[in-house]
């Protein structure tokens, strides 16, 4: 598919990974669409960077996922209103919390399935009902943990791993109108909070990697502008690990 004037609508692409799906979108030739959550300020810098790097158009626009009906409703009306339809949707916006499995509540699961299940299905439903012929792309953004889990973290896992099958129903269930496809990263970037500097992070994926080096974000960002141009791939994962999903 050739992305030149097409619009991509980009979630959570205020910051990290999402920042730089939308850069890598927009340097295709896509308009976007950068979605935010709580960065306000960084979204806006996002489409500045667009407009003046690329004289592509941009726009921010806020919606809550925690509301995934309602946000996902939002998000749509903002973009019919702004660029009419959307060609291409990347659900990127999740969240992950590290949880002791035993001390894990119920609304700990609720919030990940919310955000990382449930937001990304009515994303779907909302970027499919714009089409009439074909040309669309829908990307979800799982995690090598949705086909190699680990003992820690089993909501996100879980939510992640859902995120995976829905990939493959939807990719039935939209055909031929949309492909829809799956990037699933490894440890790309260190989360916040975790208390390890980021040298320590290093040593410690490293030694996971069988390339023997971190990816950072840019590598996530080129899988999905491959997965959004490849014309006959449809419900693929494409894992963008450096091999630690092996
Ligand atoms: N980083 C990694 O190494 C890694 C590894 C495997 C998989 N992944 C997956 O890759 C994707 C991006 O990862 P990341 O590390 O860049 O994520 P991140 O830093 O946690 O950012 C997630 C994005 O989700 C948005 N978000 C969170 N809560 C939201 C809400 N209530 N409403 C709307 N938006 C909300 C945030 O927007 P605001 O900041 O504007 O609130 C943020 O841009 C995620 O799907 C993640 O699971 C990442």
């Amino acid at each position: 598919m050739e992305l030149t004037g097409k619009t991509a609508v980009v979630t959570g692409a205020a910051v990290r990974l999402g920042r730089a799906i939308a850069l890598e979108l927009a340097a295709a030739g896509c308009d976007v669409v950068v979605h935010y959550g709580s960065h306000a300020e960084e979204a806006d810098a996002v489409v500045r960077r667009i407009c003046d790097d690329t004289g592509r158009r941009a726009v921010a626009v806020h919606a809550d996922l925690r509301d995934p009906v309602r946000g996902a409703a939002t998000l749509f009306a903002a973009v019919r209103e702004r660029f009419g339809r959307a060609d291409v949707l990347v659900n990127n916006a999740a969240i992950y919390e590290p949880g002791d499995f035993g001390t894990i509540t119920e609304d700990h699961w609720d919030r990940h399935l919310g955000l990382n299940l449930k937001a990304p299905f009515f994303l779907a439903q909302r970027f499919a009902e714009q089409f009439e012929g074909d040309g669309g792309s829908l990307v979800n953004i799982l995690c090598r943990r949705a086909t190699r889990p680990t003992a820690e973290d089993l909501p996100y896992t879980a939510a992640k791993a859902g995120l995976l099958a829905l990939t493959k129903g939807l990719a039935l269930r939209l055909a031929p109108a949309i492909r829809v496809n799956g990037v699933a990263p490894g440890e790309m970037l260190p989360p916040a909070g975790r208390g390890e500097t980021p040298e320590e992070w290093e040593s410690r994926v490293r030694a996971a990697v069988p390339l023997d080096r971190v990816g950072g974000a840019d590598p996530v960002a080129g899988a999905v502008r491959y997965l959004c141009e490849a014309e006959y791939v449809t419900g693929e994962v494409l894992h963008v690990t450096g091999g630690d999903h092996l």
